[in-house]
């Protein structure tokens, strides 16, 4: 059952050890100004997107919905995203629009968040199995069960093949992404769920889809072929591939190379300091899953501080890099590691920045 497969990637991902790969933000490094010529308190850290106005550039990431578990940990996220003023997804709506009654643990999210920015999900594998006038009724469906700014479509191509009950089909899933796109009336946001995503499917989402906001969901956080393997019970194929794809750092400057709109960097984004060092090396905002899973099945008052921290270190970061404001971060210094110009090196890429 749907609901199952819910709460077994929340056990299994609050209980074992499913981060996997390395995500590089160990190579990059900002430079410490020891001259900031600002106050602490001269720092501002919000931004803007969509429309609406952040306290800092974070969203809180895509993760579940459909039990009750789920609803007590989307209630408890969607009060803290209301509180700080930043961003929230939902995890895949799907299993509310297949059964109705389990809408209840996404519509938490519109009560608990009403004035945060709320971003509704689906997955690609399903929506490209769906007729147009379906496919109209669920994005609908979706965007008015939480009362949504945006659309997020995720592409999980790992978890669905090594997914015990997987449903890995993407033929014709393009035009699907384009149809949304013309009929969502939000912006429109594609992202992975922890394998990255590369240049070529940058370059393709840019020439035919049209997405407002590319978030990468890189390697070296949450892996859900780990997830999935655990599952399965089974020393299986997915074991060898626990820590493939594109490590996030990579990932942004990938599809930084070939794209000029929003990029939200997330996959092992696990401090203030990594989303800093995110935004300066092109990204637009960061976001980050698994730890606010955890964090909020210890409770609210947890989510909160882990969120205070998170602001702070953020912040720190801004006022020693000499950084007043987000875009002053956007072209704060950087250097980076051997492992990262090799990789750009070969794929025939720079690290460009927002607006470089
Ligand atoms: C328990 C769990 C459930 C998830 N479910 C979804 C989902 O329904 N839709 C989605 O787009 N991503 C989903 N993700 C993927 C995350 O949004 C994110 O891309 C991934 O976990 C990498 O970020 P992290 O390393 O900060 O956890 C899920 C992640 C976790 C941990």
């Amino acid at each position: 059952m749907i609901e199952n497969r819910k709460d077994d990637h929340i056990r299994i991902a609050s209980e074992q050890n499913v981060e996997e790969g390395n995500n590089l933000f160990n190579e990059v490094y900002l430079i410490h100004i020891a001259l900031p010529e600002i106050d602490f308190d001269d720092v501002d850290t919000s931004m803007t997107i969509f429309g609406k106005k952040l306290s800092f550039p974070f969203i809180i990431g895509a993760m579940t919905g459909g039990t009750e578990i789920a609803e007590k940990i989307n209630a408890i996220l969607a009060k803290c995203a209301e509180e700080f003023g930043i961003g929230m997804y939902v995890g895949s709506q799907r299993v509310a629009i297949v059964k109705p009654e389990t809408a209840r643990s996404f519509r938490v999210v519109a009560e608990n968040a009403p004035t945060a920015l709320k971003i509704a999900n689906l997955g690609a594998p399903q929506v490209s199995r769906l007729n147009e006038r379906v496919l109209s009724d669920w994005v609908s469906q979706a965007i008015d069960m939480i009362n949504a700014d945006a659309i997020a479509i995720h592409l999980n191509p790992a978890q669905e093949v090594f997914q015990p009950e997987g449903e890995p089909w993407f033929r014709g899933v393009t035009d699907r992404l384009r149809f949304i796109k013309k009929i969502a009336n939000r912006p429109l946001i594609i992202k992975e769920v922890g394998n990255g995503i590369s240049m070529e499917v940058a370059r393709t989402l840019v020439s035919r889809v049209g997405p407002d906001a590319i978030d990468v969901a890189g390697t070296g956080g949450t892996s859900f072929i780990r997830i999935e393997s655990i599952r399965a019970r089974a020393i299986n194929e997915a074991n060898i591939f626990s820590g493939w794809g594109i490590p996030t750092v990579l990932s942004i400057c990938e599809v930084r190379n070939v794209y000029d709109g929003f990029i939200i960097a997330s996959g092992g984004v696990r401090s203030g300091l990594d989303g800093a060092k995110a935004i300066a090396i092109g990204a637009n905002a960061f976001s980050m899953s698994r730890p606010l899973l955890l964090s909020a099945l210890k409770g609210y008052d947890e989510t909160k501080k882990f969120i205070d921290n998170l602001f702070r270190e953020f912040k720190a970061t801004m006022f020693l890099t000499g950084s007043k404001n987000i875009s002053e971060l956007s072209r704060a210094p950087v250097v980076l590691g051997q492992d990262i110009i090799s990789w750009l090196g070969q794929r025939g890429i720079t690290c460009r920045r927002v607006g470089a």
